[in-house]
Formats: structure tokens, C-alpha cells, sequence
């Protein structure tokens, strides 16, 4: 059984993340803050799949902590075979009215958990010849939507440098850019939750990206209203995309 460590694994797309690798049989390590939460998801996934599940409860934000899941994903005599960098959170206020601590608390969970943690994962997946890492990034990657835009487009960059880096190497590293996905994100922004057909399920999301990851893609983009969209941002000039910045934000 290989093993996949999941980070923001008790909710939304993470949660969906880690309830699928278990149906596929892999065994995992579950990694967020909240650790009745990671209990509970645990023990679900014991029962309902007969996976072997770890806990590891780190805040992302914290170096100290973040070492501890750097350290389990180095640790070559139990290697982990898929790292899913999923973690993250949006803010809910424009930038110079949010404080500078939020604002890096979120670049760090956004791009310094996932550089670290690729850093410790890439190493030994090379080694091994095998390996996969999956990035949680955003459609909002593609459009000039503040710093939560700036930090998925480093996600982006980074997934698809690595991507071309390591396949020779026999790791496979795949960014995948939601769209409105109906999680726990905008709640805990207290921002409405819509339900129209923008709003995707994380179960087909999670479905579509690990289709997409074992083709070996260096994006996924599940949805054919988010296709559409990264089209169009490819071919609409910045000046005009700069416009629709603040949809959605009040
Ligand atoms: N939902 C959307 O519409 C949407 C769209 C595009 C991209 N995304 C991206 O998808 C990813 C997952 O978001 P989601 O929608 O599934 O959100 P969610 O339902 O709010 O889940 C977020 C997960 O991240 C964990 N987390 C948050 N801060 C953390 C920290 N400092 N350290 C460790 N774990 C932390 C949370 O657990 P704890 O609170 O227990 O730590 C939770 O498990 C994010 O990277 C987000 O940017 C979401």
C-alpha cells in the first residue's frame, strides 16, 4: 500500500482528496490544525476503506510545526508516494485593510508551506524514481485578483517548472486550479456560499483531478465553465481583466 500525506485534510477538498486516495487503497497521513477534526476524518477512513491512517497536527503558518510534516514527508524508510499541498484560506478583507500579519500568515500557508514541503517530499520521490505531488491552486491563478491571486500564480509557476523538472525523474507534479467549489473557504471568509452552476462539488473536482494527475498533466482545471474562463484569460488583455479584479468582494 503507498502512502499519500494530504495537508488540510478535515474539510472541503482536502477531506474529498483523502476520502478518494483511501478508496484507491492508499494509506495516508492527514495533516491540519484541528485535531478531533483529523481523529474523526481517521477513523471514517479506517472503517469505511481499511487504510492505515496517520495525524499529524501542524499549523502551517508555524515553521516549528511545519517542520514536523517536512520531517514525516523526508523520512525515507516510510515514504510517501503522493504529497497533496492543499491547505489554505482566503481573506476576507481588501489588502491594506487586512493587517500584515494576515496577510503573510496567508502567503505562508499559500506558498511557503508548499515550497517547504516540496522541498522535503521532492527529494526522496527522486531518488525513488516515483512519486507525485498534487498542488491546490485556483482559477484565480489566472486573473489579477490581490495577493490570494499572486500567491496560486507562484503555484502555478512553481507546479509547472517542477512538473518539467522532475518528470525525467519519474515524479509527476500537477497543479490543480479550482473554481467556486462548495467547501468550508467562504464560510470561514464569512462570504455566500452561491449554488449556482459555477459552484462546483468537491467530489467531482477531486474525481477529475486524479484523472487528470494520472494522465500526467501539468494542470487540471476541472469544469467546463473554469476551461472556459482560463481561455479567455489567455486571449483578454490584462487592462480589461484588471476591471473584474474585485467581482465578488464587496
Ligand atoms: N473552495 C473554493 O472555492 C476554492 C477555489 C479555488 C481554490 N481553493 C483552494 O483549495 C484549497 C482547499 O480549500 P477548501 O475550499 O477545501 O477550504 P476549507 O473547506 O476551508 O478547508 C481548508 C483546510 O485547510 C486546513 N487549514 C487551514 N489553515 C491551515 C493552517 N494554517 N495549517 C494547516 N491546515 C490549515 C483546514 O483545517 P484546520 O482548520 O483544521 O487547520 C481545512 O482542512 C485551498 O488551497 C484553497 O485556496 C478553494
Amino acid at each position: 500500500m503507498t502512502s499519500a500525506l494530504v495537508t488540510g485534510a478535515t474539510a472541503g477538498i482536502g477531506l474529498e482528496f483523502a476520502r478518494q486516495l483511501a478508496a484507491r487503497g492508499h494509506g495516508l497521513v492527514l495533516v491540519a490544525r484541528d485535531e478531533a477534526r483529523l481523529n474523526a476524518v481517521a477513523k471514517e477512513l479506517r472503517a469505511t476503506y481499511d487504510v492505515e491512517v496517520e495525524v499529524l497536527v501542524a499549523d502551517l503558518v508555524d515553521r516549528a510545526q511545519s517542520a514536523t510534516v517536512e520531517a514525516r514527508l523526508a523520512d525515507r524508510d516510510r515514504p510517501i508516494e503522493l504529497l497533496v499541498n492543499n491547505a489554505g484560506f482566503g481573506l476576507k478583507h481588501r489588502f491594506l485593510d487586512n493587517t500584515v500579519e494576515d496577510e503573510q500568515a496567508m502567503l505562508d500557508v499559500l506558498v511557503t508551506a508548499v515550497l517547504r514541503l516540496s522541498h522535503a517530499a521532492l527529494g526522496p520521490m527522486a531518488e525513488r524514481g516515483r512519486g507525485g505531488i498534487i498542488n491546490v491552486s485556483s482559477v484565480a491563478a489566472f486573473l489579477p485578483r490581490g495577493t490570494y491571486s499572486a500567491a496560486k500564480a507562484w503555484v502555478n509557476s512553481f507546479s509547472e517548472w517542477a512538473h518539467n523538472e522532475y518528470k525525467p525523474k519519474g515524479v509527476t507534479v500537477m497543479a490543480l486550479c479550482p473554481g467556486f467549489t462548495k467547501t468550508e473557504f467562504h464560510q470561514r471568509m464569512e462570504v455566500r456560499r452561491g449554488d449556482s452552476f459555477m459552484w462546483l462539488e468537491p467530489e467531482f473536482l477531486v474525481k477529475t483531478a486524479l484523472a487528470d494527475f494520472d494522465k500526467g498533466r501539468v494542470y487540471s482545471v476541472p469544469g467546463a465553465q473554469y476551461k472556459a474562463i482560463r481561455s479567455l484569460t489567455r486571449v483578454i488583455p490584462s487592462a480589461v481583466l484588471q476591471r473584474y479584479q474585485s467581482m465578488g468582494r464587496k
